[in-house]
């Protein structure tokens, strides 16, 4: 048998690097069936703590040394911290910050008004995900203020150093339609990923809601 030409060669060559090339074109749709939306990234807003409160736990309802609990609608938010590949990030802090049932942050920002804010509310917490991904955090249904629709801050930091500072809204608010930092959430999926039903939690609490926001970080 002669040997092959050196065309033959090359021909078979090609053939070959094309099957790779056909592969690694299927390969992200393979990919992108696997993959979550990543929780969009939004503005932190001026009320972030100049200095954390003294009582800065997951329970916002309840701050140590205050005569009376928060004002408000208590109500349980929890989730999971995830990657897009859907892997649970466990030991991620997860902060959240919001204003009282006056429409008030626990900030210098706020002038005097500042004075008037609901000390029973902590308006701060922390928190750090399980082995799971998952945290929970107990406060008060968040609630409108002037511009804004009912939103409660979130920041998350991972262990491997990812970070994502966003907002969370509710469901149903009839200013989420008209709210400016949700409507510049331009990709529908992820825009509706951060706006969150709320229900009876079916707890002891009477009156008290929960609900439930995935977080994916990107
Ligand atoms: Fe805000």
């Amino acid at each position: 048998m002669s040997p092959p030409s050196t065309l033959a060669v090359h021909r078979r060559r090609f053939v070959r690097a094309g099957a790779g090339l056909s592969l690694l074109v299927a390969a992200p749709s393979l990919v992108r069936a696997e993959t979550l939306v990543p929780t969009p990234a939004q503005t932190e807003g001026p009320f972030y703590p100049v200095a954390m409160p003294a009582d800065s736990d997951s329970d916002l309802v309840t701050v140590r040394g205050a005569p009376a609990a928060a004002r408000g609608v208590v109500t349980y938010v929890s989730g999971r911290v995830r990657d897009t590949s859907g892997r649970l990030l466990a030991g991620a802090q997860v902060q959240i910050w919001q204003c009282d049932v006056h429409g008030i942050y626990d900030h210098p920002g706020e002038g005097r008004e500042r004075a008037r804010r609901d000390a029973g509310f902590q308006g701060f917490g922390q928190t750090t995900t399980g082995a799971d991904g998952s945290w929970r955090f107990r406060t008060i249904r968040p609630v409108a203020y002037a511009g804004r629709t009912p939103h409660i801050h979130f920041r998350i930091v991972a262990a491997d150093g990812r970070r994502l500072t966003t907002q969370m809204y509710v469901a149903g608010e009839t200013g989420n339609e008209r709210d400016g930092v949700l409507r510049a959430i331009r990709d529908e999926r992820q825009r509706q990923n951060v706006i969150v039903s709320l229900s009876p939690s079916g707890g002891p609490e009477p009156g008290a809601l929960s609900g439930t926001f995935e977080i994916v970080l990107a």
